[in-house]
């Protein structure tokens, strides 16, 4: 069984990301989305919030697992034994910090795990979960670009109407 890590913030997921998510689950058996709890990063929801809207937008896959950790993300791949980690690529500026990534984790990763890299949607390659935040607390709408329970959470949590 082939196993894949997407790891992130997911704060919160976006329609960029569940691309991805949807284009990794038809390549391997198992896609697990690692929502990564980062104290230096002020997060807006909750881990369990993260997880029940990453829930709520992969029901329709079936190989997917959502998973929460901490620390170095290679400890957690070589702990769980993926085979796989995957990251998206927006744009060339995406590059430079990925590969420095990817070439150092595969350092600390114990045998095999190889990064791949599949390429955003050019429909997608201009959003973060930072922008679709800052945009939805300014009232501005972001239909397409994220789910509309997503959008709808992220409302509430700005007491946008
Ligand atoms: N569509 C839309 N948005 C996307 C996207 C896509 N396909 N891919 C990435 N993004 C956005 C994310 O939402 C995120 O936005 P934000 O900064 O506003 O939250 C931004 O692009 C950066 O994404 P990413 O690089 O995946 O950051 P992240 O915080 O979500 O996750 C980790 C980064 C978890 C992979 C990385 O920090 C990590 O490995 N941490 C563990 C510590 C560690 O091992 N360090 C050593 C590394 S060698």
């Amino acid at each position: 069984m082939r196993k894949a890590l997407y790891a992130g913030s997911f704060d919160p997921i976006t329609c960029g990301h569940l691309d991805i998510i949807q284009r990794a689950s038809k390549m391997y058996d198992e896609v697990t989305v690692g929502i990564i709890i980062n104290p230096s990063k002020a997060a807006l929801f909750d881990v369990e919030e993260r997880t029940s809207m990453i829930k709520c937008v992969t029901s329709k896959l079936d190989n997917i697992k959502i998973d929460s950790f901490t620390g170095l993300l290679a400890k957690y791949v070589n702990n769980n034994k993926f085979d796989v980690v995957i990251r998206g690529l927006r744009a060339i500026t995406d590059f430079e910090y990925e590969i420095q990534m990817a070439q150092m984790n595969a350092r600390l990763y114990n045998k095999g795990t190889e990064t791949v890299f599949l390429m955003t949607q050019p429909k997608y390659s201009f959003i973060s979960s930072s922008m679709i935040k800052e945009v939805v607390m300014l009232g501005g709408e972001v239909d397409g670009l994220v789910h509309e329970e997503i959008y709808k959470l992220t409302k509430k949590k700005f007491n946008v109407k």
